[in-house]
């Protein structure tokens, strides 16, 4: 993780060199139950598989990662989150391991170009939930994300989703939580300063 960076490495991040190398950004998650799980990048003809993955998606899921209902979005959803263009807008998608045209988990940051935060969420398929692979592919996001300069992770939690909560608590980077009606509001620094550098 990039908080473990020395300075001067983390002064090249800071120049905004996106990842683009491709053992970086995809590959298999190895899984504590033992299931190995291909992961990637995200590429805009993903956008069928998303939409199926988003309805095979439970409504309490859905619920948790937008805070509505499907219909209302899941066509503009899947088009939003195939296209990403590495630096400002960037996304892992986890695939199937027993069907590659199948998605089944998505975590993504967006920012505005300059800014130094990003705004961070994840979704995994239901019955492919607690095994891991939220916290690996994040974890993986966020080491993109120090590359291409973002300095903080934002991410909007219901108050009640535990599992949410504590994958970020689990990152073991500092964080600052929020609460407002019956949302908390967490700001993970990705990139914490250090007193000893130089
Ligand atoms: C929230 C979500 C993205 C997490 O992804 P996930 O793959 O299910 O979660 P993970 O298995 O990677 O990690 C979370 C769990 O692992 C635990 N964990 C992770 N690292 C750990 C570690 N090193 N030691 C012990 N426990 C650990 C977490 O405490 C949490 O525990 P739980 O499974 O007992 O609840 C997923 O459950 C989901 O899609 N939920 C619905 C949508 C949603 O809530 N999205 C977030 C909106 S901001």
């Amino acid at each position: 993780m990039c908080a473990r960076y020395p300075l001067r490495v983390l002064l090249a991040i800071m120049a905004r060199q996106p990842q683009t190398d491709d053992h970086e950004n995809e590959g298999t998650l190895s899984l504590p139950s033992g299931d190995d799980v291909p992961f990637r990048v995200v590429q805009p003809n993903d956008a069928p598989a998303l939409q199926r993955f988003l309805e095979r998606c439970s409504d309490r899921t859905i619920y948790l990662r937008f805070f509505g209902s499907l219909n209302e979005f899941s066509e503009e959803k899947s088009q939003y989150f195939a296209h990403v263009d590495g630096v400002d807008h960037f996304a892992f998608v986890a695939i199937d391991p027993a069907d590659q045209d199948e998605i089944i988990a998505i975590v993504r940051y967006d920012r505005e170009p300059g800014e130094e935060q990003a705004e961070y969420a994840a979704i995994v398929e239901d019955s492919w939930q607690g095994y891991g692979i939220g916290i690996d592919l994040t974890r993986r996001l966020v080491d993109v994300a120090c590359g291409n300069g973002v300095r903080y992770f934002y991410a909007m939690v219901m108050g009640k989703n535990k599992r949410m909560l504590e994958l970020l608590r689990h990152l073991d980077l500092p964080e600052q939580e929020h609460h407002q009606e019956g949302v908390k509001h967490v700001e993970v620094e990705l990139a914490p300063q250090t007193n000893n550098a130089n």
